[in-house]
């Protein structure tokens, strides 16, 4: 493993997939066991699946305990409830609460639907206020900078929000639906704001579809248009990223 700091992030830089979701669970697991209710921000998607696998080992094998853990996703589909397959309540059940101890009650999936989605983005603020701060916040980041779904453009100052997915993002997630069409076109997500509140960030990176926005964030402009980017103003990131996704450094 090789690493390096630039700016305020840490760089570890590994072989491969199967390294970094070894990483960032190590990481994960000795947060948990040095504060049994820490806050996690969980993030879905590809990324993160090999890092929860390990986690749910390490449960079965350590017994390491999730009691009085407290989760928030960052996102969710508008237009999907939990029991949509597709929904991120439904990979985060999955993929890791329902396979530790964690209280259900206590994780926390912004809601895609509501009668009303702009209320509901206030209250997961306020719960995440009241309950928080997040102690640590899993992030991936998306071929076009966004974390969360931060698309390029989205205010740095922002909260948790409704936000029109672009469509390279559409693309990218079409992989888990049935046809493309059946991709929702908006998500609520966190802000950025939101984000950065975190006391500290770990962001993980894998495969060449990640090269360019992984060389944006860390020697790019910081900029709205390259969401990943503001990472470097937050004093305690930490980024895992494979060979492919890595650019010289
Ligand atoms: C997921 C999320 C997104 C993903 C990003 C990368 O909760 O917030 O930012 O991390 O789209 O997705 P994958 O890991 O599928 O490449």
């Amino acid at each position: 493993m090789f690493n390096k700091s630039i700016d305020n992030i840490k760089v570890f830089k590994v072989c491969d997939y199967a390294e970094m979701s070894n990483l960032a669970a190590e990481i994960l697991i000795s947060e948990v066991k040095n504060n049994p209710n820490i806050v996690l921000g969980l993030a879905t998607g590809g990324t993160p699946e090999g890092m929860y696998k390990k986690i749910v080992e390490d449960h079965k094998l350590n017994n390491t305990s999730f009691e009085g853990v407290t989760s928030f996703n960052l996102d969710e589909y508008v237009g999907l409830t939990g029991d949509n397959e597709t929904s991120y309540r439904h990979y985060m059940d999955e993929h890791l609460f329902n396979h530790v101890n964690i209280n259900k009650e206590n994780t926390f999936v912004p809601f895609g639907v509501s009668e009303d989605l702009s209320q509901g983005c206030l209250d997961y603020e306020a719960t995440m206020k009241e309950l928080g701060p997040i102690n640590l916040q899993i992030l991936g980041i998306g071929g076009n900078g966004h974390i969360g779904f931060n698309e390029p453009g989205t205010s740095f100052e922002s909260i948790t929000h409704v936000i029109d997915l672009d469509q390279s993002t559409i693309e990218a997630n079409a992989r888990y639906f049935n046809s493309i069409d059946d991709v929702p076109k908006k998500a609520v997500t966190m802000g950025i704001s939101t984000i950065m509140r975190s006391e500290k960030i770990i962001l993980l990176a894998s495969g060449a579809s990640k090269l360019d926005a992984v060389t944006k964030l860390l020697k790019g402009e910081i900029s709205e248009d390259m969401p990943a980017s503001v990472l470097r103003k937050h004093p305690n990131v930490i980024v895992i990223v494979d060979e492919e996704a890595c650019p010289e450094l």
